[in-house]
């Protein structure tokens, strides 16, 4: 038997005509001695019928088939009785009344239902240790498809563009200063290791260097990090870079990439250009580098405000060089003494000592640090924050960075707490793009006492700012952009150094590598740089965050065929996993694991 047609092609066209189907039991009914399947595939479902009255072998055959076998049926296309029919399914109209039935292979009962609803409800390992079953499901398959839309449309985009792919090496060298680094032993380099690359960005500057232009790759990239839902050990990026541009450029070029993929991937035109916030301005607002502008609940400074407090808390931080802020959380008076002390609990845990509030009850403000408070203090929270019964009012008084790291994630809690008591609307379907500009280029780490690059060390800083590279660093604004959707980072990059001066001055004074390390880690680079780098910049974009964002899945797992756990482990092969002794002598590797079971 050939296939004649897939699952999801019958329609009341071909009504009449002999077809041929290929597939997997969906599902089985008993109606009245007639047995009705549903037939799936990649495509779609179609009914498929047997009827003794009509083919009895087949009938017969049909009795045995169970959920998931795969079978081949030929038959006739008919028009499904009047009341019948499914105008919900593309092949709804029509059923395939089975001459022949064929069944190509048995299956073992699935260990969980592959329809949306018992998937749904089967937990996430079950289904990663069975993936090739959960991708049979139809939302899964759907995501597969996007993904490969999208990939194809943003390579017809950059083709169009003048951009070559290029592909860069997968065994990379170690560069320890962005992300942990998956390692790989060289057997015929004893003593020696590759590293898996946390991006292509040196090689694909190199490439600038050679003269390529316009580049481009579907990369994988490899970081051995703290997972979360958005974030996967080996994960995709489309990379991009380009001599001879500005920033502007690379806006431009972007914002005709998305523009280009949302059509392909959902029929819908977005708006460009995009709106453009600087770092500062992100920060003060949404505590947050990437904010999720569908909503507001803004944080709102009282520093100057509360610079006389009677509060000693607020007094202190104000004091002490740091900030007041509040935010407004409309509508959640209501919150139980229990969903205080977890809010506490959760500013704490972002670095806060403690976190003060005001409920509006009642005509009245009920907190413990009102008392503190004159009219004059009163009057300015209520205005800027249009207090209004009913709401709940948070404080951060602190550090001006802890405060927007704890008012910006107790802004998304509250949205979240907001959202599920009907109180806000954040609409799922709009896109506000944002790019995120001005970045300080460099960044002070108190924890390992040093400057280190906000992005990358080899953003370029903006011209005017180099002078204040020695004086003070972390004012000095850098060449670098986010590109943020609904408070996602979609992806970020930057103009590039293509000075070696520059770049050496970087490494070394600034950031303080030792020159021997800076020269063993980077020597090439430098060295490039020496033989006619062109001006360049380019972008990364998460590809795994845009196609989960496009399906309309918080969580990146869901558009990746072969997804790894939140302990980086492959449950489908079981990976990782111990070798062999001869293969780790080989490598010259001798473990010392307590345990490695
Ligand atoms: P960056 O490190 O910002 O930049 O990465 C770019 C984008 O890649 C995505 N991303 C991830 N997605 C899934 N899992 C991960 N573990 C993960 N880590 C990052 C994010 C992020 O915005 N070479 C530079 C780009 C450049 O300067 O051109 C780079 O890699 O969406
Ligand atoms: P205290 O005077 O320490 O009892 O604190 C009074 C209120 O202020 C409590 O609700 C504390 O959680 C809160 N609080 C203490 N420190 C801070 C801070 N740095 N920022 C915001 N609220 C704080």
């Amino acid at each position: 038997m050939k296939r004649t047609q897939h699952c999801g092609e019958l329609r009341a066209a071909h009504v009449g005509q002999k077809a041929i189907l290929m597939g997997w039991v969906h599902a089985r009914r008993d109606l009245g001695g007639i047995v009705f399947i549903e037939l799936r595939d990649r495509e779609g479902n179609t009914q498929v019928v047997f009827d003794p009255q009509h083919n009895k072998p087949s009938w017969e055959l049909a009795q045995s088939l169970r959920s998931e076998f795969v079978v081949a049926v030929e038959g006739f296309v008919r028009k499904r009785p009047e009341g019948t029919q499914n105008l919900k399914l593309p092949t709804g109209e029509v059923e395939l009344l089975v001459d022949h039935l064929e069944i190509l292979n048995p299956s073992e009962t699935p260990p969980f239902q592959l329809d949306e609803t018992g998937s749904a409800q089967a937990n996430e390992e079950l289904r990663l240790q069975y993936r090739y079953l959960d991708l049979r499901r139809p939302s899964m398959t759907k995501n597969l498809k996007l993904r490969h839309r999208v990939a194809k449309a943003a390579r017809d985009y950059f083709d169009t563009n003048g951009f070559l792919e290029v592909e860069t090496p997968i065994l990379f060298k170690s560069t320890p200063e962005g992300a942990r680094e998956y390692l790989v032993p060289s057997r015929v380099n004893p003593g020696k290791f590759y590293a898996l690359p946390q991006s292509p960005q040196q090689f694909k500057q190199m490439l600038m260097v050679a003269g390529v232009d316009r580049y481009f790759q579907i990369a994988k990239c490899f970081r051995d990090e703290d997972l979360r839902a958005d974030r996967q050990p080996e994960f995709t990026q489309i990379d991009v870079e380009l001599s001879f541009i500005t920033r502007e450029d690379m806006y431009a070029l972007m914002e005709g990439l998305l523009a280009t993929v949302w059509l392909a991937a959902r029929g819908e035109k977005i708006p460009t250009p995009f709106p453009r916030m600087q770092f500062l301005e992100a920060m003060e607002r949404f505590g947050s580098d990437k904010p999720d502008t569908r909503f507001g609940l803004e944080l709102v400074d009282f520093t100057k405000e509360f610079a006389q407090s009677k509060f000693k808390v607020f007094r202190g931080a104000v004091d002490s060089g740091g900030v007041v802020k509040a935010i407004n959380a409309k509508g959640l008076a209501s919150v139980t003494q229990g969903q205080i002390e977890t809010l506490t609990e959760t500013a704490k845990s972002f670095g806060a000592k403690g976190l003060a509030f005001i409920k509006v009850e009642g005509g009245e403000w009920k907190s413990p640090i009102v008392k503190f408070f004159n009219d004059e203090e009163k009057k300015a929270l209520t205005e800027k924050l249009k207090i209004e019964e009913g709401d709940l009012i948070l404080f951060g008084a602190d550090k001006r960075e802890t405060v927007w790291e704890v008012l910006g994630r107790l802004r998304l809690i509250i949205a979240e707490i907001l959202k599920k008591e009907g109180k806000l609307k954040v609409p799922e379907d709009q896109w506000n793009f944002l790019w995120v500009i001005d970045f300080p280029l460099i960044t002070y780490n108190p924890e390992s006492k040093r400057h280190v690059a906000t992005h990358h060390p080899f953003t370029s800083p903006v011209v005017e700012d180099v002078p204040l590279l020695d004086r003070e660093p972390t004012k000095v604004r850098g060449q670098h952009y986010d590109i943020v959707l609904n408070g996602v980072e979609l992806g970020g990059g930057s103009i590039r150094i293509h000075q070696p001066e520059l770049q050496k001055k970087i490494f070394e004074q600034v950031l303080q590598i030792p020159p021997e390390v800076a020269q063993s880690r980077f020597g090439y680079m430098l060295q490039a740089f020496r033989y006619g780098a062109p001006p360049h910049g380019g972008i990364a974009l998460g590809f795994d965050r845009l196609c989960a964002i496009l399906c309309g899945t918080p969580n990146i797992r869901d558009v990746i065929a072969f997804p790894k756990t939140a302990k980086a482990v492959d449950l489908m092969t079981n990976s990782p996993s111990e070798v062999e002794p001869k293969q780790l002598r080989d490598l010259h590797i001798k473990l010392d694991v307590e345990d490695a079971g």
